[in-house]
């Protein structure tokens, strides 16, 4: 096979991480469109066995059975499926389309206490690898390109001035008719912030080799541009 043919089917695993609501699964989407590549929303994950837990009484505001939800793991299958209407992946939880329900604030304010859970880690970071395995992938989350995916031949790490993403978020979900405040979502990426950054399991921290991008005064169309010259080196060499 002569040199140009390999390169140009190489596939690569490119890992986006960083913190809430800076803009990565709409950076992923779009990476992984331009390049035809599969696009994988680990934070889907998290928020869909948070919605179990919310279901089975495992996890409430002031309790959280840790262990119910740890004996119960064998019975939680998270998948994607794409809906070709919409054009997009839609996460699925035992079956059951959960898209809509997992984006709500509801789901926001319980998955950092599921996310902590090491047992829950496990199983969707095997899951995450499983779907890795064949790489033409850009998967999004806290911990992908130091965690599941330390390998990852691209890895970039997201960030943007907190009140930013709060005021990006809090027009996502009025978008879609929640009823909340500006405070209460400026409240939650902070406990967010927080939470990921300082959990003891897989914290959000920023992998060596990740190329930084605060988008904080970039527009999204300057984003992939930067981004997709740093993926088409990485294929080019
Ligand atoms: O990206 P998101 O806001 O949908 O993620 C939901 C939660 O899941 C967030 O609080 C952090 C957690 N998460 C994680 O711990 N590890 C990942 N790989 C993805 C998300």
């Amino acid at each position: 096979m002569d040199i140009s043919t390999t390169l140009n089917t190489a596939k690569i695993i490119i890992a986006i991480d960083g913190y809430s609501s800076c803009g990565k699964s709409t950076l992923a989407k779009q990476v992984a469109k331009e390049k035809n590549y599969l696009y994988i929303d680990t934070g889907a994950m998290y928020r869909a066995v948070a919605l179990y837990a919310l279901r089975n009484g495992f996890i409430s505001q002031d309790n959280f059975n840790q262990k119910a939800l740890i004996d119960s793991l064998t019975k939680i299958k998270v998948s994607f499926s794409h809906n070709s209407e919409l054009n997009c992946s839609e996460t699925y939880l035992n079956g059951e389309n959960i898209e809509k329900e997992i984006r709500g604030i509801t789901i926001s304010n319980h998955v950092s206490k599921i996310a902590q859970v090491k047992e829950v880690r496990a199983k969707l970071v095997e899951i995450q690898r499983e779907i890795g395995a064949e790489k033409g992938l850009v998967m999004d989350g806290r911990d992908i390109g130091t965690v599941v995916f330390p390998n990852a031949e691209l890895k970039i790490f997201m960030t943007a001035h907190y009140k930013i993403r709060a005021q990006r978020r809090f027009d996502e979900l009025q978008a879609i008719g929640d009823d909340i405040t500006f405070e209460e979502v400026l409240n939650n990426i902070v406990s967010r912030d927080n939470d990921d950054t300082s959990r003891s399991e897989n914290p959000l921290i920023q992998a060596e080799d990740a190329i930084v991008i605060d988008n904080s005064e970039i527009t999204q169309g300057e984003q992939l541009k930067l981004v997709l010259g740093h993926v088409n080196n990485k294929l080019s060499h």
